[in-house]
């Protein structure tokens, strides 16, 4: 298959184009606030088949269903609880995707067989304009091979899935950079399944108490615990090399990650470290990667998958990176670090 790909905004005479490949059952890749989708309609189920032949991902992971009007809960759920409402009114569009029991339209094929649905609306023009354009729902998963870093630009779709898609609209750089808030609104209280951008502070500010799944910031992955979000369970965001983060007093972080730099080239590997700012000259490896800065910290979750697909590149056989546990981003950002690093963690101290 020859992949088409374009720069919508200077061509938006594309969408067009892009809404028969979707009404079609074919798939568009596309640019969302948080990182890059790839579309099929959501209501044909042979489409998310070739969603998951084309990301190689298992297919009882199930996808998050893009809508671009409120109504359109409705369509999608049988039932639409208060706290979803308000939630919508208050963060959609935006980067918070909610779970809520199905209508029999959507078929199993999109939800993994689960009776729940997964819906979001992005705060992206283009993802928005692809969605009332084609006049399908969208269902997307990120766009990126099963198990690598998920894609923050147009790039790097084009690395996973060129031949496999018929089209990627090329929309720039994201601007979050790390995939949207999953809450569930099935029980009692609202659970987050996957931290992103909108903190449980924030929810509870409009909805009262929320939960947070105990499989999202667990240090020891019990084989017994069984994470909600199915996709959560899969080795997620990873380069090739093997990755270990260092977490404790900056400074001791840094002689530390020296040290092991050190040991690890005398047995002959390429090291690579996941740098700040401001840490950045501090170190000894072979491959130095800044990620962002610890003072503008929306700059580390905007970094963070570009970094870990850059080291893939430089072929370093072992990266070392701080840790990244405070502020509003931090639960976020470690929850996806802790999956890449496959929860090799040094607590130096
Ligand atoms: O920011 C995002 O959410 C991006 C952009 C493209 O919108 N999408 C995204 O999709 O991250 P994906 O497929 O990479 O991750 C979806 C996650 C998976 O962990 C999946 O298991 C979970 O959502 N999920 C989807 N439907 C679910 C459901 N009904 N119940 C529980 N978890 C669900
Ligand atoms: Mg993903």
């Amino acid at each position: 298959m020859n992949t088409k790909l374009v720069k919508i905004e200077e061509n938006p005479q594309f969408f067009s184009e892009a809404g028969e490949i979707l009404r079609a059952g074919g798939l568009v890749a596309f640019p969302t606030e948080t990182v890059y989708g790839l579309g099929g309609n959501a209501l044909d189920s042979l489409a998310a088949k070739k969603i998951y032949a084309a990301k190689g991902r298992p297919s009882d992971n199930p996808l998050i269903v893009h809508v671009a009007e409120m109504e359109s809960l409705y369509e999608l759920a049988s039932e639409v609880p208060q706290t979803a409402l308000r939630l919508a009114r208050r963060f959609w569009p935006g980067p918070l995707t909610m779970i809520l029991p199905k209508k029999a339209s959507v078929p199993d094929g999109t939800t993994g067989g689960l009776k729940t649905v997964a819906v979001r609306m992005p705060n992206h023009p283009v993802a928005l304009q692809l969605i009332r354009t084609s006049g399908v729902y969208i269902a997307a998963p990120s766009a990126n091979t099963s198990g690598r870093p998920s894609p923050t630009c147009a790039e790097h779709v084009m690395e996973d899935l060129n031949g496999k898609i018929e089209m990627i609209l090329d929309g720039g750089a994201v601007e979050i950079g790390i995939e949207s808030t999953i809450v569930d609104l099935t029980g009692e209280i609202p659970v987050i399944l996957r931290p992103g951008y909108i903190t449980k502070q924030m929810l509870e500010e409009v909805v009262g108490e929320v939960a947070v799944d105990p499989a999202v910031l667990t240090r020891h992955p019990d084989p017994g615990l069984r994470p909600k979000a199915p996709g959560m369970k899969y080795k997620h965001y990873a380069p090739k090399a093997e990755l270990i983060i260092l977490e404790g007093e900056p400074q001791a972080v840094i002689q530390r990650i020296n040290q092991e730099t050190k040991k690890a080239q005398e047995k002959g590997k390429k090291v690579g470290v996941i740098a700040t700012t401001k840490t950045k000259d501090s170190y000894d490896a072979d491959v130095i990667r800044v990620i962002g800065s610890r003072d503008e910290e929306e700059t580390i979750a905007r970094g963070l998958y570009g970094s870990l697909r850059e080291f893939d590149k430089d072929q370093v056989d072992l990266i070392f990176s701080e840790s990244f546990s405070d502020g509003i981003w931090g639960q976020a950002v470690m929850n996806r670090l802790l999956k890449a690093a496959g929860y090799q963690v040094i607590t130096v101290s």
